[in-house]
């Protein structure tokens, strides 16, 4: 037998941490987080990703009274970003959640299957995705997806 380890490395920011296209991509993020709808769980989460053209996609998250038939931000706009630009790459992704009027101060990680959407879209870009999860207080930076998914499933 052997035992194995896999070490996660991330940076904790402050806002004045980010570089200019961080800014505003999270500026991107928190702007997302008023097309949620969220009359359930009264939790906008929003989602802005970066595409290598320079386009920002946003997307947030979306409910349904048939609760599972709901999605996350993050899949939201990822899958709206896979649709409309097939050929570019994702390099960024930033991820924004506000509940009681206000923005959390603590960064939201994504949920498992966003991870996993994460995984593969990062996969076909065949770069590692920058990941910024904000929070008032501090937001992490993440370099690659396999920082918050270590084990991803892929068919390969
Ligand atoms: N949610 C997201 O959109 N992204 C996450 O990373 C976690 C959770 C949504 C799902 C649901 O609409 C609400 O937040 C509460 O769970």
């Amino acid at each position: 037998m052997k035992q194995l380890e896999k070490t996660i490395k991330y940076d904790a920011l402050d806002d004045i941490d980010f570089s200019e296209e961080e800014r505003l991509l999270v500026a991107a993020a928190k702007e997302a987080t008023q097309g949620s709808y969220s009359p359930y769980s009264h939790f906008s989460v929003g989602a802005a990703v970066l595409l290598d053209n320079g386009v920002v996609v946003k997307g947030a998250n979306q409910e349904n009274g048939a609760y599972p038939s709901g999605l996350c931000a993050e899949r939201t706009a990822l899958f709206a970003a896979g649709a409309n630009y097939p050929g570019n790459k994702v390099l960024a992704i930033a991820i924004a959640a506000y509940t009681e009027g206000d923005f959390l101060k603590d960064p939201i990680t994504p949920c498992g299957s966003c991870a996993q959407v994460m995984a593969e879209t990062e996969s076909r870009a065949g770069q590692p995705m920058k990941i910024i999860l904000y929070g008032s207080r501090c937001s992490y930076r993440l370099s690659g997806v396999s920082s918050i998914l270590p084990f991803a499933f892929s068919l390969k």
